[in-house]
């Protein structure tokens, strides 16, 4: 492989990087990690800005941005979408309140290294794949790299945290039990880009993956095609059930977490009803991660979230504060699997 393949490119999902890539990915990753516990210096990039575009929330995602660039010896710059004129697909501009992504793109690329957008639900109206492809426009504009920080379908930022997370805790992927369920949450308007990201990134590297849900959670069809596709090419393997329990038998890595049904985004994908999202969850009130579930999976199993959970309804506190949870170690690795995507894209 080329060493300079990554200068350059976006990182808008997994899809887009080969096995070796990820793999690479990782090296730096931990390489990163252990120059940081060393003391080493690693101001790779020395005067580099990374442009932040938030439209959500976040806790993990701008925190372990921002240190991750000051780490590195550069600088990554907030920018709340409602505190600037808010970028804009055609079609959803709204006069001095919005800026066409376009004009955003090119003006934010002719003064920094790189971008980074979060989008997804409400700014989008849940219209499935619109903040996707949002982001797939800003490429067309930049001429610098788009980093995903979440949308509606991806997550790759985390999901390269989470097999970072796996590799240090069972020191390979080989015939590891990767198990991806869905988890009860009284929020029903949460994305589903932590679990398909979740389930590309194991099946590409070779995990024997299982996605565990309820009817009504379905995820993309395009995005369990291309786990199917990985498993065949990687000798790992991928099944589905609508059993909790059925799901937890075997597993190595539990990961339990809530996301919206199918039906809360617009038609054709969905009805758009928040009321039939509802319903769909309210009848799964027992997917809860306890240790009762947990004693199902295998003995030493880690438990994983990519936070924040919803304690009492996705977990017990027993759980995701006891023995088998890597979920504070997932999101350390947060940062650490950041610098490696910044340093090998930003340079
Ligand atoms: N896991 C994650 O993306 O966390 P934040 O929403 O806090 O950024």
């Amino acid at each position: 492989m080329k060493t300079d393949t990554f200068r350059g490119r976006n990182y808008l999902t997994l899809l887009d990087y080969t096995r070796e890539e990820i793999e690479t990915i990782l090296s730096v990753a931990f390489d990163l990690k252990r120059r940081r516990a060393t003391g080493e210096p690693h101001r790779l990039l020395d005067t580099k800005t990374l442009f932040m575009v938030f439209y959500n929330q976040s806790l993990r995602t701008r925190n372990s941005f921002e240190a991750g660039m000051t780490q590195l010896g550069g600088h990554a710059h907030f920018l709340d979408s409602n505190k600037i004129y808010s970028p804009a697909m055609e079609g959803r501009e709204v006069a001095y309140s919005t800026e066409r992504v376009s004009d955003v793109a090119r003006t934010l690329g002719r003064m920094g290294d790189g971008i980074a957008i979060r989008c997804y639900g409400d700014p989008v109206d849940w219209v499935y794949g619109d903040a996707h492809e949002m982001m797939r426009e800003f490429t067309r504009w930049a001429g610098i790299p788009i980093i995903n920080m979440e949308c509606d379908k991806y997550h790759p930022c985390q999901a390269m945290a989470d097999i970072m997370t796996v590799k240090e805790k069972m020191n390979t992927f080989k015939g590891v039990n990767f198990t991806m369920s869905w988890a009860y949450s009284p929020s029903v308007e949460k994305p589903r880009a932590v679990p398909q990201s979740a389930i590309i990134a194991a099946s590409a590297v070779g995990m024997n993956v299982t996605l565990a849900h309820p009817e009504g959670m379905e995820l993309d069809p395009e995005v369990i095609e291309a786990c199917k596709k990985n498993a065949g090419a990687t000798g790992g393997s991928f099944r589905m059930t609508n059993s909790f329990e059925e799901g937890l038998k075997g597993a190595h890595v539990v990961y339990p977490k809530a996301w919206c049904s199918t039906e809360l985004f617009k038609p054709p994908v969905g009805s758009g009803s928040v009321e039939k999202a509802k319903e769909i969850n309210d009848k799964n009130k027992s997917w809860i991660c306890d240790e009762e579930h947990m004693a199902m999976a295998e003995k030493n199993a880690i438990y994983m979230h990519c936070l924040p959970c919803d304690r009492g309804y996705e977990v017990t506190d027993g759980v995701v504060d006891g023995p088998q949870s890597v979920a504070f170690d997932e999101a350390e690795n947060r940062l650490h699997a950041q610098k490696a995507v910044m340093s090998l894209l930003m340079r």
